[in-house]
């Protein structure tokens, strides 16, 4: 998708559509309002109908109007004035622009609807982006008459207030694309199943993304390499699976030499059926979903590398599927990590823990700034959140705090749980170090993240639990894409890069 940003009065625009955004009770954005003005209040007289009552997301389209350059006339409804916000924007548009993108248009132009004095032009504008990437996506690689639609919308250009805010509105454009690139990247991969999408496939496309920059270099180590590493844990996972498990290591350069890189460790489980603890047939499918942590670090990398973030980043991806097998772990086996802690396997299906332990401990030789684990790893965690926020624990109440607030800006939000010591206990095995799964009641989200605790104690750690919000179920089952922007938007303010 091409995006650019100009001011003009908005008359004059020749478009093939302008979209104008309009309240509820026939309030107008301030662009809308002078543009009303200038073809003759056509849309006050269309609101007076009352058919079209603006409600988030409706639409109207205004074919020919007299006065203006644009072919159509797009009304927009953005809701209620009061409680409109940049979110509210975003939803509204993928709406619209899904229609566009099905209509013989190709094109469109997007009022935007704050005032000339306003400072969210930024925000504004990379929400609008980011509303554009969700309306065009598609995922039919599999289907074997996939029918594009005729005219794909192929250029948004957004219609700033005041020429004061074309640059804030161009720096939007650019990185609402680069996180567009990363968030469709770990989409695709997402969504691919688990037939095609293999540890060696992930590892390839590792691989093929690296080939893209100068600035990313690629290491995929073989199980062979990772048992002379002494990764106990994660081989036994991968034990149960006649794919073999890969280690991606992404290392991407934009900073100064030497300075300690921010490590981003992402479960890459390219399907779990649970092994000998096996989970129930219904919606297993999903299962296919269990590498989206693995797909977002490859995201984020391709969305730092887009943007040549000045700062240096590392991906590590432990790769591997969880099936049941006459050489799968067995609940009551006692395996030994990297780090040399031994670990009671007293249920197969929390297998996520057991491949990224061996991934952080690995990731320590990287000298990190600060680590961060992204892992569909709990159910429980879809209990407690749902799926808006992603859970998010950490031992660093700083690092926790970055996280938490880009969230909150880029709308790709976290809620933090305790990761309180009286929880650990709850990992106690009368056998080896420590279990692989909570005892006792409850707090299955934290006690995982206890566990991957035991193997973060040599820097600063943040846990992301993104099983509720990484895919959409039901009629709308597909990949999100998340964390992708949240991770951006953090390393975005790492990079201190102006916004
Ligand atoms: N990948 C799953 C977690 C999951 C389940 C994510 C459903 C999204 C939807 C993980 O490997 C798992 O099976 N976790 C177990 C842990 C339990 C055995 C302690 C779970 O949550 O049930
Ligand atoms: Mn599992
Ligand atoms: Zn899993």
């Amino acid at each position: 998708m091409n995006y650019s940003c100009k001011t003009e009065p908005s008359a004059s625009i020749k478009t093939a559509c302008l979209i104008v955004g309009v309240f509820q009770h026939n309030r107008l954005p301030p662009l809308t309002g002078q543009f009303d003005e200038a073809i003759g209040g056509q849309i006050k007289r269309v609101l007076q109908r009352k058919d079209f009552t603006a409600e988030a997301g409706q639409t109207q389209l205004l074919y020919d109007p007299e006065g203006c350059a644009a072919s159509r006339v797009m009304l927009l409804g953005l809701g209620d004035e009061k409680s409109f916000n940049v979110r509210q924007f975003g939803n509204a548009l993928v709406t619209g622009l899904q229609q566009l993108n099905g209509a013989h248009v190709g094109e469109c132009a997007v009022l935007l609807p704050n005032k000339a004095e306003d400072s969210d032009t930024y925000r504004l504008v990379r929400e609008a982006v980011q509303a554009a990437e969700t309306a065009v996506y598609r995922f039919d690689r599999c289907k074997s008459d996939s029918k594009p639609p005729k005219k794909p919308l192929k250029k948004v250009t957004f219609v700033v207030a005041a020429r004061s805010q074309v640059k804030a509105a161009e720096r939007a454009c650019m990185h609402g694309n680069a996180i567009g690139i990363g968030t469709r990247l770990a989409k695709d991969l997402a969504n691919l199943p688990g037939n095609l999408c293999t540890p060696t496939y992930l590892a390839e496309q590792a691989q093929a993304l690296a080939r893209g920059s100068r600035k990313l270099k690629v290491t995929v180590l073989s199980e062979a390499q990772m048992q002379k590493l002494g990764m106990g844990s994660l081989l036994s996972v991968s034990r149960g699976s006649r794919q073999p498990a890969k280690l991606i290591v992404l290392e991407y350069k934009g900073g100064k030499p030497g300075s300690k890189p921010i490590a981003l460790v992402g479960k890459g489980l390219t399907f779990d059926a649970g092994g000998i603890s096996i989970k129930p047939a219904a919606n297993m499918d999903e299962m296919k979903y269990d590498m989206c942590g693995g797909a977002s670090v490859l995201g984020t990398i391709a969305a730092c590398a887009e943007l040549e973030l000045p700062l240096n980043v590392i991906g590590v991806v432990p790769s591997s599927e969880n099936l049941p097998d006459g050489d799968a772990n067995k609940p009551g086996d006692i395996v030994t990590s990297m780090s040399g802690q031994t670990i009671e396997i007293l249920n197969t299906d929390a297998e996520g823990r057991l491949i990224l332990c061996d991934a952080l401990t690995y990731t320590e030789r990287f000298e990190p700034a600060a680590v961060i684990d992204i892992a569909t790893l709990t159910g429980a965690c879809i209990v407690a959140l749902g799926d808006q926020a992603s859970g998010l624990l950490a031992n660093d109440d700083s690092l926790a705090g970055e996280l938490l607030e880009s969230g909150t800006a880029c709308g790709d939000r976290a809620w933090q749980l305790p990761l309180w010591d009286e929880y650990q206990r709850q990992l106690d095995s009368n056998f080896a170090d420590i279990a692989n799964i909570g005892g006792g009641r409850g707090g299955g989200t934290i006690t995982a993240a206890c566990f991957l605790s035991r193997f973060t104690k040599k820097f600063k750690w943040a846990h992301l639990d993104i099983a509720g919000t990484a895919w959409l179920t039901g009629a709308k089952k597909g990949a999100t894409g998340r964390p992708v922007p949240l991770l951006t938007e953090f390393l975005l303010r790492r990079a201190k890069v102006t916004m």
